[in-house]
């Protein structure tokens, strides 16, 4: 039954381009199961935009001697164009600096305080005297107050992940001027939290036991248990969305506040552009919402933006949160400052037409239950023994033969036996197996299975070898070639959530009609979908191998830097 869905995917922030540890973690995930629901044919919107606000931005800005707003038109545009180069089908890629962003943040506060859902509160804030402005987040570093890290931000320790509150850092410093810094008052909203402790505890704790990923029920069971307390949601900055309320210059609000509200500004920026109604994503309760996050981004997306959106009133929450862990590169952290990473824009010019193959390497590698790793030997490996060596390796033949023995015109198939039939069960089991793992979030296991079907087909040619039998059997080699095109058809339509380019290009070579039959619903609807004398097209190689050289010019790419 078709459904409407919003799926998101974290908003990146805009100071540096995407590299692998982003992909694997939100963005291939929330593509594979966008376009999976899509050609499932439900009502889907995939979302996203850049997260342009906070203070890293800032301080980039300073360091280069750059307005804030140029930083982010700088990487704006980079981040846009590799997630759209890397087939990356955002229905909507937005951005949180645009006018409909901070129209839709500025009403969702004002309508906050309307419902009295913030306190506000003045308090003494770290002020470096000499920069004349306080010190929110990432301008203050001091001592970890839980794991001892001397260089922890004042939101939060990157060392241990744990956020808290400035106030909590010992042996605070400026990180501008790395000063002492002050103290001064100042006023800020903050969101009643605690108030939502009961709903949240039963929604999370309750109703999503056994639904959502141990990971993210965890981490939530782990903040519910504390305690909730207010937390502010304003800072005293000067870029940002400026807080709508008489007599606040220099307060904006707090980035965690409003960049998840851009999921909703994104989905309005497309509405408008496509004379939709954007409000049929976000307030119909049969809509499912689902936020595709790194493990950093779990509080936020669990507690906080569910507690805005329950306080806001008109909208629905999120139905499951799928966040990943982390992934390594060539066992060490990724690492921004470190030049430690994969960035994508360099991997596309680097491998040209080779979306597919880091596509593939980061679902079936990623880290879905733990942390994992990318390494450039694996790329490699799984480039040239599964992609290469069984799925290209598979069309080909298929394809070749078919043009060898009848011209490229789809045979008719005779009476099946069992070995064919035991063929075609097992790969209806497949395909029921990959919609059930990918309807669950398990990509990786959905990605394999996917792969088990060009095994299928690969061994079903090997033992029915219809090049031995040709001149002797000419009827029996009609069936065998005919099934294989199936499962190739089969392959065209499974492979397209997972590695759209080849899908694309294996549709092109079956020669794929544009009947609405040909697609995942009707591979399930009908026994076969190609059909005798269906005249199929030049076959075309998928994938090349990666030789030993082009694997080690990245590896010493990477430790140039180290
Ligand atoms: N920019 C944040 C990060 O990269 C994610 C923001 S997600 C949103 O960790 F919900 F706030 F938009
Ligand atoms: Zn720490």
């Amino acid at each position: 039954m078709s459904k409407t869905y919003t799926i998101t995917a974290a908003l990146p922030y805009t100071n540096g381009p995407i590299h692998i540890g982003h992909l694997s973690g939100v963005y291939v995930p929330a593509d594979i199961y966008a376009r999976y629901l899509r050609i499932m044919g439900n009502d889907v919107i995939y979302i996203c935009g850049s997260d342009e606000h906070g203070v890293p931005i800032t301080i980039k800005a300073k360091k280069e001697k750059k307005t804030p707003q140029e930083i982010v038109d700088r990487y704006h545009m980079n981040i846009k164009k590799s997630f759209s180069d890397f087939g990356i089908s955002f229905d909507n890629y937005s951005r949180t600096s645009s006018k409909i962003h901070h129209e839709t943040a500025s009403t969702f506060f004002l309508k906050l305080l309307q419902n009295n859902s913030f306190k506000e509160l003045t308090s003494e804030q770290f002020y470096d005297e000499i920069e004349e402005q306080f010190l929110p987040d990432r301008f203050l570093i001091g001592t970890c107050p839980k794991c001892g890290f001397e260089e922890s931000y004042g939101d939060q320790c990157e060392k241990c992940g744990t956020s808290h509150n400035s106030s909590d850092l010992i042996n605070p410093k400026s990180s501008i001027t790395g000063n002492k810094p002050s103290l001064k008052s100042t006023k800020h909203w903050y969101l009643k939290l605690d108030e939502f402790q009961a709903f949240l505890e039963k929604w999370i704790l309750e109703d999503n036991k056994g639904l959502w990923k141990s990971n993210v029920y965890g981490q939530c069971k782990s903040w519910l248990e504390d305690g909730l307390k207010p937390r502010a949601v304003t800072r005293d900055l000067n870029w940002g969305v400026p807080v709508p309320v008489k007599d606040s210059d220099g307060k904006v609000l707090y980035v965690w506040f409003d960049a998840p509200i851009g999921y909703i500004s994104s989905t309005k920026e497309w509405a408008n552009n496509n004379n939709q109604n954007w409000e049929k994503y976000w307030k119909d309760d049969k809509t499912e919402l689902i936020h595709f996050i790194g493990k950093d981004n779990i509080v936020f997306h669990c507690i906080i933006f569910p507690s805005m959106l329950k306080a806001h009133g008109d909208f629905i929450i999120p139905k499951n949160v799928p966040a990943n862990e982390f992934l390594n590169l060539e066992g060490s952290k990724i690492s921004t400052s470190k030049n430690w990473a994969v960035w994508l824009p360099e991997f596309l010019k680097d491998f040209p037409g080779k979306q597919d193959v880091l596509r593939y390497v980061l679902t079936i590698n990623a880290p879905e239950n733990k942390d994992n790793d990318f390494t450039w030997k694996d790329f490699q490996n799984r480039n040239n023994g599964e992609l290469v060596a069984i799925l290209g390796n598979f069309i080909n033949r298929v394809v070749v033969l078919t043009k060898k023995y009848y011209e490229s015109l789809v045979p008719s198939k005779n009476e099946l036996n069992d070995a064919d039939k035991v063929v075609l069960t097992r790969v209806n089991q497949s395909i029921d197996k990959i919609e059930n793992l990918l309807g669950n979030f398990k990509f990786r296991d959905g990605c394999s299975e996917f792969m088990n079907i060009a095994r299928i087909g690969n061994k079903y040619l090997a033992d029915e070898e219809p090049w031995k039998i040709i001149k002797e059997d000419p009827e029996r080699v009609k069936t065998v070639i005919f099934i294989s095109l199936h499962i190739a058809s089969v392959l065209a339509i499974v492979s397209e959530p997972f590695i759209p380019f080849t899908s694309k290009k294996i549709k092109n070579i079956l020669n794929f009609i544009n009947d609405s039959n040909w697609n995942w619903i009707g591979l399930k609807e009908n026994d076969f979908l190609i059909t005798e004398n269906h005249q199929i097209n030049e076959p075309e190689l998928l994938f090349n191998r990666i030789e030993d050289s082009e694997i080690q010019l990245q590896i010493d790419k990477l430790k140039k830097n180290n």
